[in-house]
């Protein structure tokens, strides 16, 4: 702009008036703190109509001076003020933007998944399994398609055991005598396998699936699962076998809940047994008790004292050791101490049932 020709305050007043008003236009303009840095030097730096306007008080009248003096420099502060609120304007504008792209949005929606459980069979395996390792045992496994001898004949059950039927056992090869397999109707294999594998002592416990030709009904599964024990040491006499099996109880059932034992008959325990467990949901017999059915005593599981045919099929002296065993049903335990119907429901995928147990 061409201000060599001014001549005096009024005409500078003029100019000025132009002058600021361009400037504010391209300060307020200015989209980012590079622009303004650019339109600042532009409206008041060394080379601005501003400080050309300052340059040419020399050649004012004298008695201008003064007005044109504080008229530039009234201009001048105003525009570098208006320099300054823009930048902060600018500033506080590229925080929040830095702000905005930084921002984590905790709000947004998200796809939520149901947690599962272990089914309620496998939580009872857990818990017993947990039991006994308190009280020192491992866990032990085995096939489900087993041979017959490890069924059968290393468990002292003779060959025409009615249990041995193929009306009775699921038989992958039957009538083969030396190599028949079935898928095992009990854990009890487990025992034989692991004695031959393992030197004495033994303390274990077997949980795992076991298969029979059973049909479907409140009380029975064709699939169904177990858990076997065995102990084997120096000089492990009954009481022992009394004393495991009633801390087991009092640990599953609750504190107060007693034990009795029944004979019975096992091939592979002499002498054997059914433990049975107080009623934990009734005083006890001529009750109207639904769990116990009045009886005051639940069946629970087999046990004895292992054969000596047993211990020599797996290469054991039964002159050196003795020891205990035992097989439960996991169904019966879950259904025994949560008072379900029918073991149908822990096969039907009902997931109203199964949320009932939603473990911890
Ligand atoms: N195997 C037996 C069954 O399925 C349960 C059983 C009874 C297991 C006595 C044992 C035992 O280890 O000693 O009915």
């Amino acid at each position: 702009m061409n201000t060599t020709n001014l001549t005096g305050p009024m005409d500078l007043s003029e100019h000025l008036a132009e002058v600021r008003d361009d400037a504010l236009g391209d300060i307020a303009a200015a989209g980012d703190l590079d622009a303004l840095s650019s339109v600042e030097a532009r409206v008041v730096g060394r080379d601005s109509a501003v400080a050309a306007a300052r340059r040419s008080l020399g050649s004012m009248p004298a008695e201008d001076r003064r007005d044109a003096g504080r008229l530039i420099n009234d201009v001048a502060k105003e525009l570098q003020a208006a320099v300054e609120t823009r930048r902060e304007a600018l500033e506080a504008e590229a925080r929040t933007q830095a702000i905005e792209a930084d921002a984590l949005d905790v709000t947004l929606d998200y796809q939520t998944y149901p947690i599962g459980a272990l089914h309620l069979i496998h939580q009872v395996i857990d818990e017993v399994s947990d039991i006994f390792i308190g009280l020192g045992y491992h866990v032990a496994e085995g096939p489900e398609a087993e041979l017959a001898w490890y069924n059968f004949d290393a468990l002292n059950t003779p060959p025409d055991h009615p249990g041995r039927l193929e009306s009775d056992t699921m038989y992958l090869d039957y009538g083969m005598p030396e190599d028949e397999m079935l898928l095992r109707a009990h854990t009890s294999p487990i025992q034989a396998r692991y004695m031959e594998q393992h030197d004495p002592p033994v303390y274990i416990v077997a949980p795992g699936k076991a298969y029979r030709n059973d049909t479907i009904d409140a009380t029975h599964l064709p699939v169904f699962f177990q858990i076997e024990g065995l102990a084997v040491d120096t000089n492990i006499t009954f009481s022992d076998l009394k004393g495991t099996l009633a801390e087991f109880a009092r640990q599953f059932f609750g504190p107060v809940t007693k034990v009795r034992m029944r004979p019975h008959f096992f091939p592979f325990t002499e002498p054997s047994a059914e433990l049975d467990v107080s009623c934990f949901n009734c005083d006890g017999p001529g009750s109207t008790c639904r769990v116990c059915k009045g009886v005051g005593w639940l069946e629970m599981l087999g046990c004895g004292m292992v054969d000596p045919n047993v211990f020599e099929a797996v290469g054991y002296d039964p002159n050196e050791v003795t020891g205990f065993a035992f097989g439960m049903g996991v169904e019966r335990l879950a259904q025994v101490r949560h008072g379900i119907e029918s073991m149908r429901t822990f096969i039907e995928n009902d997931i109203r049932f199964l949320q009932q147990f939603p473990g911890s």
